[in-house]
């Protein structure tokens, strides 16, 4: 991805918060389980999240009882984020670029990107995230992937219709199976500043309704970005898909990618 078109689809996501709020999944219970087998989480913790977004993971990071920044490029999704966390006082998002933020004095224990990593500058995002941990501190990076499963045929039979309306589509495109996607450590071992990375790995499945799963495709920034009536177009075919040939809903299989690495002192 270009420097221009990362800037360009990052800043897609707070267009409509609000539905992002709405249609996006957020992340496995045994996720939070293992990242509280690798940092203590609770009163004495300090979190740093980059790209919160509306509170997906900042919530259940939070109800830990942690003491939570969050870092959010988006001012509307940050102020939506704020909303969810109103219960807990001890979290706080506050708006900017990661790569801008002046980094406070105190270190924090845990610095962690849920979908959000690749959206930062790669020149910058390793070492400011190193330079922002204690020594052993972690960095977890979350990353989600579509996998081959759930409705098994449905991401195929939509292949023709994003052809038709989104030309930067590959012909042919087909998911993979979880087990053949390589993991990318996001240039964490090129750093320098972190041990080797941990990779633990999540599927699970999710069943939309045609509403609800239009709704979590116009969250996608390359379905944002498209021009009004490539988009139009191309949800119309996909509603018409799963209303005539999947009965009114489709089941999605996520990959969900906790990826850990411990800043080295
Ligand atoms: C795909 S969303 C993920 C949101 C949320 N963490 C989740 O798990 O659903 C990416 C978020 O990162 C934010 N973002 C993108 N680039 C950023 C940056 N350089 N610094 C801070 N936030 C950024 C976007 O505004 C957006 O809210």
């Amino acid at each position: 991805m270009t420097e221009t078109s990362r800037e360009r689809l990052r800043a897609t996501f707070t267009e409509d918060a609000e539905l992002y709020d709405r249609a996006r999944p957020g992340y496995p219970h045994r996720m939070y389980e293992d990242l509280s087998g690798l940092v203590t989480l609770g009163p004495e913790c300090r979190i740093l999240e980059l790209g919160c977004g509306t509170g997906q993971a900042t919530v259940p990071l939070a109800a830990t009882g942690s003491r939570l920044t969050a870092v959010e490029l988006g001012p509307e999704m940050a102020g939506v984020a704020r909303r969810n966390l109103t219960p807990y006082p001890h979290a706080e998002v506050v708006v900017g670029a990661f790569e801008d933020w002046p980094l406070p004095p105190d270190p924090f224990d845990l610095v962690f990107a849920a979908t959000s990593f690749h959206w930062i500058d790669p020149a910058v995002r390793a070492a400011k995230a190193a330079d922002a941990l204690r020594p052993r501190g972690v960095l977890a990076v979350v990353s989600t992937h579509h996998v081959k499963g759930g409705s098994e045929e449905f991401f195929a039979d939509t292949q023709p219709i994003y052809e038709r309306f989104d030309p930067a589509t590959p012909p042919g495109l087909r998911l993979s199976p979880a087990a053949d996607i390589a993991p990318d450590d996001a240039g964490l071992a090129a750093s320098g500043r972190f041990a080797p990375v941990e990779v633990r790995r999540y599927e699970w499945d999710l069943t939309y309704s045609t509403r609800e799963y239009l709704d979590v495709l116009r969250t996608y920034s390359g379905h944002r970005a498209l021009p009004a009536p490539a988009r139009t177009g191309l949800l119309a075919g996909i509603a018409d898909l799963v209303d005539h040939r999947y009965g009114g809903s489709i089941t999605k299989r996520y990959l969900t990618e906790l990826m850990t690495a411990e800043r080295l002192a």
